[in-house]
């Protein structure tokens, strides 16, 4: 199954392997993707990979996020430069998807350079900013900005966009009960993700291979099946299924243990330059932390794909501890899911499909450290720590 040709909307796949979005940190101040992202994705499409999701680019100023180094594609004379991407990977026979997003709530005013804007006025108990509420103003401002971004992204040549709905990001931020209680037409938790990809169909054409990303909650599972039966009756042509917010994101993430010192170091909220500081975080707080994280299990988004997938007749995409072929194939002959995305994998041995190819049995060397997650708040390119755990480079 796993090497099965497949269909994502009028996009042929030559596998079932997906690249899952990982955040790059290879853009410039503006987001303007360089010459190092251009060949990170051109390496990248020698791997003999289904496709490859991008990291979430912004959609505009006021929706990015604190990462240093991410991609914006909020601008028409961008083009250019998404262009010189998009063609090395099609030169090396690769299939590249732009995941767009918009941060909402989950960043902070330094990082945005302007306002922080919210579903509500109210905190991400996380990130601290206090958001500006958003007016029917603003967000048919922001849904422009998502159907502008999408056809900047297809005039740039990529093969299709994903709309970042999951992880707490904006969209995830309407579809959240207990974030949103807009008592306006908005508190609809699906209105606005409706209507964005409603001015996406209307300004990209129905053809463009559009694609959302969401997150299960084990806390809400009406609430996931809810939206699943709307995504159901949407144009999208494939969903693919994560789990909870950057509140906790070590959750979207599993991993083995918890990297206190490079979070005390790096981390966007708890980073302190003072050892003391440090220690002190160490002792009290870390251990509060640890007691929301749920363990690392193999295919751990599996249960709520096998959900989506008697609710709907859409291709899913479950991403989330896949590691070795056996675990893929089982999943994907079982159909429990269509398709199998891959991020940490990938970044630990970029020819992992090709190995997979070899040797179905294959396992990844990935241990799950998520170093590489930690230190997308840092100023370094993401990479893979393991075997050379220089990361106070
Ligand atoms: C370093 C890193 C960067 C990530 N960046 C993104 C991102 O930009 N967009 C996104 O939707 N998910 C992002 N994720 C989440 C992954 O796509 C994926 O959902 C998660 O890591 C679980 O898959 P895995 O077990 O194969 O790593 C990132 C994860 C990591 C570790």
């Amino acid at each position: 199954m796993i090497f099965s040709f497949a269909k994502i909307g009028n996009l042929a796949l030559e596998n079932r392997l997906i690249r899952a979005a990982t955040f790059e940190g290879l853009c410039d101040q503006k987001g303007n993707p360089g010459k190092a992202y251009a060949e990170f994705y051109g390496y990248l499409a020698k791997q003999e990979i289904g496709a490859i999701i991008t990291g979430f680019a912004f959609v505009e100023k006021e929706g990015r996020a604190v990462h240093p180094g991410q991609a914006g594609i909020d601008e028409i004379d961008k083009i250019p430069l998404f262009q010189n991407v998009t063609d090395r990977v099609h030169q090396e026979g690769g299939k590249i998807i732009l995941q767009i997003a918009h941060t909402g709530r989950q960043t902070s005013s330094k990082a945005t350079g302007g306002k922080v804007w919210g579903v509500s006025g109210k905190k991400s108990p996380y990130f601290q900013s206090e958001p500006q509420m958003l007016d029917h103003d603003k967000i048919t401002e922001i849904i422009h900005h998502f159907a502008m971004s999408s056809c900047y992204a297809r005039e740039a040549g990529f093969d299709g966009i994903q709309l970042h709905g999951a992880h707490g990001y904006l969209i995830h931020q309407f579809l959240d009960p207990k974030i949103n209680r807009r008592a306006d037409i908005f508190g609809n938790r699906t209105e606005f993700l409706h209507r964005v990809i409603a001015a996406i169909r209307e300004k990209c054409g129905v053809d463009f291979p559009l694609l959302i990303k969401i997150s299960a909650d084990e806390k809400d599972r009406k609430g996931f099946r809810k939206t699943i039966a709307f995504l159901d009756t949407q144009p999208v042509d494939a969903i693919e299924i994560s789990y909870g917010s950057m509140e906790n994101a070590l959750n979207i993430f599993r991993g083995k243990s918890l990297p206190l010192d490079i979070i005390s170091l790096y981390n966007f909220r708890y980073r302190s330059e003072n050892p003391v500081r440090r220690w002190l975080w160490k002792k009290l707080a870390a251990p509060v932390l640890s007691r929301k994280i749920i363990a690392f299990s193999p295919t751990y988004n599996l249960e709520y794909a096998k959900i989506a997938r008697e609710l709907t007749s859409k291709p899913i995409i479950c991403v989330g501890g896949f590691r070795s072929g056996t675990e893929i194939e089982h999943a994907l002959s079982k159909r429990d899911t269509d398709f199998v995305s891959l991020c940490r994998p990938l970044l630990c041995e970029p020819d992992f499909v090709k190995k997979l190819k070899k040797d179905i049995r294959y396992r990844s060397k990935c241990q799950d450290c998520n170093i590489c997650a930690v230190m997308c708040d840092s100023e370094f390119a993401t990479r893979c720590y393991h075997g050379h755990e220089d990361w106070n480079h």
